[in-house]
């Protein structure tokens, strides 16, 4: 049986007037683990998480921290830490200094505190920038000492609130890989939420989507990738093609379902095989599982004419309007021989059976 860091078990919170703002939450998060709260502003993620550090009272459920109840306890007694977007950091105060706070708090003797902050600025990059204060340092700096500064108590669990948010691109990207590196090697529980799939994706070992206050889906990034379970998740995972139809038949696996006076192919999972006839239903398919050309191999085929090129490095997405306001998104690693489209141009889109995701 797994070790858990944080369970939650049921919980609500509504603010006053009678804003819902996370409505029956659940999870368990295991130890070492390093987990994204993913989905749009305003979904609730901030609240989950200012729960788990007892910044905010739940109005219902419990939340455990290695085991102990702490639903009732303040932040001072939860063994956790919080690393915010803006980094709060003291600014009249030496990167050592600001490093140092919580184990001087705490009592601990000057020895081995100059110990142990000298280890945490070596781990995170700063030992040279010791005697700086914070307005003498670069954003991503700043935020490395945001990082140190939480780290040092050796918190059970670490909080973060899109902590790359305030970064510019090319330093989030860096940030993304470090963050990681740091999170394996001391072992600590990360929290983060997030509201770019990117950060979740690259970095969790779990992603937990959320909209509207709910959970959506919890799963490691391959699963969510692979397998979406709602259309929400569909959708904003992104890079999926989603198609509405109407169940015509089925044959042992397969479901034949009508878009369009198209009849497409899906392969249902198991518990989908009893879905009735003439029921109304979603499904997607990963724009890297959709090919241009006839392919003969595929089972599902479809036409339209070319609108677009979307362009991300070597990789191409090219968009087709399969039907007036439906447009298929076919992704590909673009050689300098391939096809250029024009607009308007007719083309066959293809893909097996198995690709398409019937949602919920
Ligand atoms: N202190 C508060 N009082 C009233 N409503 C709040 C408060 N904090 C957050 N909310 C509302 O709760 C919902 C979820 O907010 P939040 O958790 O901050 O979302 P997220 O972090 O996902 O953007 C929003 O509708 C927000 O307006
Ligand atoms: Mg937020």
């Amino acid at each position: 049986m797994p070790e858990y860091d944080v369970i939650l078990e049921h919980v609500d919170k509504t603010f006053d007037g009678d804003v819902r703002a996370v409505i029956d939450f659940n999870a368990e998060i295991v130890k070492g683990e390093f987990v994204a709260m993913l989905g749009p502003s305003g979904c609730g993620k901030t609240t989950t998480l200012r729960m788990i550090g007892g910044l905010e009272e739940v109005t219902a459920g419990k939340i455990f921290i290695a085991g102990q109840d702490v639903t009732d306890l303040p932040p001072s007694h939860r063994d956790t830490a919080m690393m915010f977007q803006s980094f709060a950091l003291f600014p009249h105060r030496t990167v050592f200094q600001n490093v140092e706070f919580s184990l001087k708090m705490k009592g601990v003797a000057p020895d081995e505190r100059a110990r142990h902050v000298w280890e945490m600025l070596e781990m995170v990059g700063l030992a040279d920038f010791s005697g700086r204060r914070p307005s003498d340092l670069s954003g991503g700096q700043q935020q490395r000492v945001a990082l140190a500064r939480a780290l040092i108590s050796r918190p059970t669990v670490l909080l973060l609130d899109e902590p790359l948010g305030a970064l510019d691109y090319n330093l989030r990207q860096t940030m993304m890989v470090e963050l990681k590196k740091i999170q394996r090697e001391t072992g600590i529980t990360f929290i983060m939420v997030t509201h770019s799939q990117q950060e979740a994706m690259s970095m969790a070992d779990k992603v937990i989507v959320m909209s509207d206050s709910v959970i959506q889906q919890i799963g490691t990034s391959r699963e969510i990738h692979e397998n979406p379970r709602t259309k929400f998740v569909a959708e904003f995972i992104g890079n999926n093609n989603l198609f509405p139809g109407v169940i015509k038949s089925r044959s042992g696996s397969i479901i034949f379902v009508e878009f369009n006076d198209n009849l497409l192919y899906v392969k249902a999972p198991e518990d989908l095989r009893d879905v009735p006839v003439g029921r109304e239903i979603h499904f997607s398919v990963r724009a890297d599982l959709m090919h241009a050309g006839d392919h003969p191999d595929m089972a599902n085929r479809i036409e339209g004419s070319y609108v677009t090129t979307e362009f991300m490095g070597t990789l191409e997405t090219d968009v087709f309007e399969v039907a007036p306001g439906v447009y298929v998104h076919v992704e590909q690693h673009r050689k300098v021989t391939d096809h250029v489209y024009g607009m308007g141009d007719r083309e066959t889109i293809c893909w097996a059976a198995e690709a398409g995701v019937i949602l919920e």
